[in-house]
């Protein structure tokens, strides 16, 4: 019976609108991710998910540890449902959310903030000055892991972070140190243009090679510089992770001998995204029902 077949005879009777999740296909698009992985663990993104069943389900699975999510309340409300090791991975600058972050035992050891300069630190430091016995906040440093090339006119990846060289890395990893309440804990170096953009789109055999051309040399330079960075981070920080990459960069991201986790999301539904990607394949996993009511 082929994927079409079982999906209608599961949802025989159910009016649409409704959504599907093929838990043998996710189950086999999380295996694939974990063997590209090399032995390293993966940190669940839950953006790309979207459900606590299915976060503890992948979870549950061996080669998958800690979550990246997307908001602090969000991180809260996963800690307080015994989730662990919650990094959030864009900067937050909810007062609320971070006064019940500092306040709260269990979330404050679950959970790691991102900080990309020192005056987030500021907003940080305001934000929670009145919580009485307040808990250290666990720090990431985020990483600018984009590839800049001649002279900077022409850049690809996401613009995170201004922090970009081992000095600015150090420098912001030491104002950390040296402000009481906060622990610095990892750093994260997201190369949007390798794990986000396949190597293999149809058709375009010019937009292709300059694709691969592009993704390699950003690779030979990210390598040497994070380890660079991590480098001078750990003169000054314990760090406990170095995360990052996502679903279409897994295999090359663990390779760097920096890197201690990579993170991924999307390709547990494996969306069509990842249909051009050489390295792997997966199956789609999430799919959704219309009602159709008139035919052309
Ligand atoms: C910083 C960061 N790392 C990793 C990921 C995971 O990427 P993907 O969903 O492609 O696996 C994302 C996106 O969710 C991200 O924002």
């Amino acid at each position: 019976m082929d994927d079409r077949q079982r999906y209608d005879r599961a949802t025989a009777q159910l009016d649409p609108p409704f959504a599907v999740l093929d838990l043998a296909a996710l189950r086999s698009n999380a295996s694939g991710m974990t063997r590209r992985a090399g032995g390293k663990p993966i940190r669940v993104a839950s953006k790309s998910i979207r459900s606590r069943p299915v976060l503890e389900r992948i979870l549950a699975m061996d080669g998958f540890a800690g979550i990246m999510a997307f908001t602090l309340p969000e991180a809260l409300w996963l800690a307080s449902t015994g989730l662990r090791d919650i990094l959030v991975a864009y900067p937050t600058a909810d007062r609320a959310a971070l006064t019940a972050l500092a306040a709260d035992t269990r979330a404050a050891q679950e959970i790691t903030v991102m900080v990309d300069r020192a005056e987030h630190l500021d907003f940080i430091e305001s934000a929670v000055a009145d919580v009485r016995d307040r808990h250290e906040i666990r720090i990431c440093l985020d990483i600018d892991a984009g590839y800049v090339t001649l002279g900077g006119r022409f850049r690809a990846g996401a613009r995170r972070s201004p922090i970009r060289e081992p000095d600015q890395a150090a420098d912001l990893a030491a104002d950390v140190a040296k402000r009481p309440g906060f622990r610095l804990v990892g750093l994260m170096a997201y190369e949007a243009q390798i794990a986000g953009v396949g190597d293999n789109p149809p058709g375009n055999t010019a937009l292709t090679r300059a694709i691969r051309l592009m993704q390699a040399r950003s690779r030979r330079e990210l390598t040497i510089r994070r380890g660079r960075i991590v480098q001078a981070v750990t003169q000054i920080a314990d760090l406990e992770f170095v995360n990052g990459g996502g679903t279409g960069s897994i295999e090359k991201t663990t390779r760097e001998k920096a890197v201690t986790e990579v993170a991924a999301g999307s390709g547990f539904f494996h969306p069509r995204l990842f249909d051009f990607y050489r390295n792997f394949t997966g199956r789609p996993a999430a799919l959704f029902a219309l009602p159709r009511s008139r035919r052309r």
